[in-house]
């Protein structure tokens, strides 16, 4: 069985203040969801805030990016190492800002993804379309690509603690999530890939759901037998929402 991964992905926003009042709301409330994980994924400056805010909670964090290198002449980057320092979990790769904002091609996700183990944290891998690639009809062949270069690198076994992010561009920060059976098709695509190679870290791979998630839509899409959690944006930011998903996935 897959137990259910919501994670909130900050992105740019928070305050010490601000952050402070979002993790006492999501401890509060934790144990009420406690069937679902939790994690959240903070800027980094906030790394130690949050650390200090979650340890010993069963709540768990990590941050948006890290660099492909584990130390050196690489200014304002940070290392995989670094985040272990700071008990973080996870670390999500190839997130489509990285990839769009920052030019983070494939061969680069994948390198961050081997860096992030290399590290010992579990990766994130987020994949997905743009719209006019949907409209295209290349869906599946955009996020096999995106898949193949980290399987490339790193091999089917380093899926069996990893964890993927499906999060089609077009419902990032948009207020339009894909149906339940739009994101249920590419999950199912992505898992009938990772089957191909080893049927066993398939059925234990979770796959995330990521895009205009919120309290109002988590049930149908969490419902879904290959959506085993979401990537949530904005409705992270408020405790409430941010609990409400999580209570959907129980
Ligand atoms: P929104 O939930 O704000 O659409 O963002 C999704 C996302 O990009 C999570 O990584």
């Amino acid at each position: 069985m897959r137990r259910k991964l919501v994670a909130g992905n900050w992105k740019m926003n928070g305050s010490a203040d601000s952050i402070r009042g979002l993790l006492q709301g999501i401890r509060e409330g934790a144990a009420a969801v406690a069937g679902v994980e939790l994690a959240v994924f903070p800027p980094f400056v906030y790394l130690g805030l949050v650390e200090q805010q979650l340890s010993g909670t069963p709540i768990a964090w990590g941050t948006q990016n890290l660099s492909e290198h584990a130390a050196g002449a690489y200014t304002g980057e940070v290392a995989g190492p670094m985040l272990c320092d700071f008990h973080c979990a996870y670390v999500i790769v190839g997130h489509s800002e990285r990839r769009t904002l920052y030019g983070e091609s494939d061969q680069i996700v994948a390198r961050k993804f081997a860096a992030a183990r290399k590290a010992g944290l579990k990766p994130i891998l987020c994949v997905g379309e743009t719209l006019a690639e949907r409209e295209q009809g290349v869906t599946e062949a955009v996020v096999e690509r995106q898949l193949e270069a980290v399987l490339d690198l790193e091999g089917i076994g380093a899926f069996a603690d990893a964890v993927i992010a499906y999060e089609p561009v077009w419902a990032i920060g948009t207020g339009r999530n894909a149906t339940p059976q739009q994101a249920q098709d590419v999950h199912a695509f992505i898992r009938s890939k990772l089957a191909d190679l080893d049927p066993t870290v398939a059925s234990q791979t979770r796959i995330l759901y990521g895009g205009s998630m919120k309290a109002a839509n988590a049930a149908e899409l969490l419902a879904m037998p290959d959506i085993d959690g979401g990537l949530v944006g904005g409705a992270s930011l408020e405790a409430k929402e941010f609990l409400a998903i999580a209570k959907a996935g129980c």
